[in-house]
C-alpha cells in the first residue's frame, strides 16, 4: 500500500514536470522566438507591415490568392530554400517600393519570415542584413516579378516532390 502511494507520488511529480515544460513551451510561442516579438524593433516592423503591406497582404498575411496576392502564411520562407529565393524576397515590388528606410525594411523582412512562416525557415538561414537589402532594393523586380515567382515556385515544388 505504501509502495502504491509512493508510485503515485512519483508519477504525480513527473506529470507536474511535463506540464511545467509544456507551459514553458507555450510561453515561448506566445512571446515568439524567445521574446523577439516583444522587442521595439519587432513592434516597429509590425507597424510598418500594417502601414505598407496589409492593404494587399492582409494583417494576418493570408492575402487574396484568388486575386494574385499570395498567402504568405506557411509558405513565404520556402523561397529561402531555393536558389534565387533569398534575393527574390528582397526584390519584389511591394518590398522595394515600401516607404521605409533600408534598416527598417530589413527588419520587416526578417520579421515577416518569423511571423508568417517560422517553420519553413531553413536551419542555416542567416537573417537579412541592411547591406544586402539596400543593394537588392536598387534592382527591383517589376514586370518580371510574376515570372520570377513562377520559376521559384516550380523549384520549390520540385524540391518537395523529391522528398
Ligand atoms: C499593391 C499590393 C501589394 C503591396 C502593397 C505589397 N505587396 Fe507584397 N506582393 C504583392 C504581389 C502581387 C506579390 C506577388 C509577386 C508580384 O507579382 O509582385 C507579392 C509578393 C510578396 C512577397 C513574396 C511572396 C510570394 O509568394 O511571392 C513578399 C515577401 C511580400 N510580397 C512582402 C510584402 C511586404 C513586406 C510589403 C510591404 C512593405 C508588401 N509585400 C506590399 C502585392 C503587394
Amino acid at each position: 500500500m505504501k509502495f502504491a502511494a509512493l508510485t503515485f507520488l512519483v508519477l504525480f511529480a513527473a506529470l507536474g514536470l511535463v506540464a511545467a515544460s509544456a507551459h514553458a513551451q507555450e510561453t515561448i510561442q506566445a512571446t515568439g522566438n524567445g521574446g523577439y516579438f516583444q522587442t521595439d524593433k519587432a513592434k516597429q516592423a509590425r507597424q510598418d507591415w500594417i502601414l505598407n503591406c496589409q492593404g494587399c497582404h492582409k494583417v494576418d498575411g493570408t492575402g487574396r490568392p484568388d486575386k494574385g496576392l499570395p498567402d504568405l502564411t506557411g509558405e513565404v520562407s520556402k523561397f529561402l530554400a531555393v536558389e534565387g529565393g533569398r534575393e527574390y524576397l528582397s526584390r519584389v515590388p511591394g518590398i522595394t517600393n515600401a516607404s521605409v528606410n533600408d534598416a527598417d525594411l530589413t527588419e520587416l523582412i526578417n520579421w515577416l519570415l518569423l511571423r508568417f512562416d517560422p517553420d519553413n525557415i531553413p536551419a542555416d538561414h542567416v537573417p537579412y542584413t541592411t547591406e544586402e537589402v539596400s543593394q537588392w532594393r536598387k534592382h527591383p523586380l517589376s514586370i518580371d516579378a510574376a515570372k520570377t515567382r513562377e520559376s521559384l515556385l516550380a523549384k520549390i515544388s520540385n524540391k518537395h516532390s523529391q522528398k
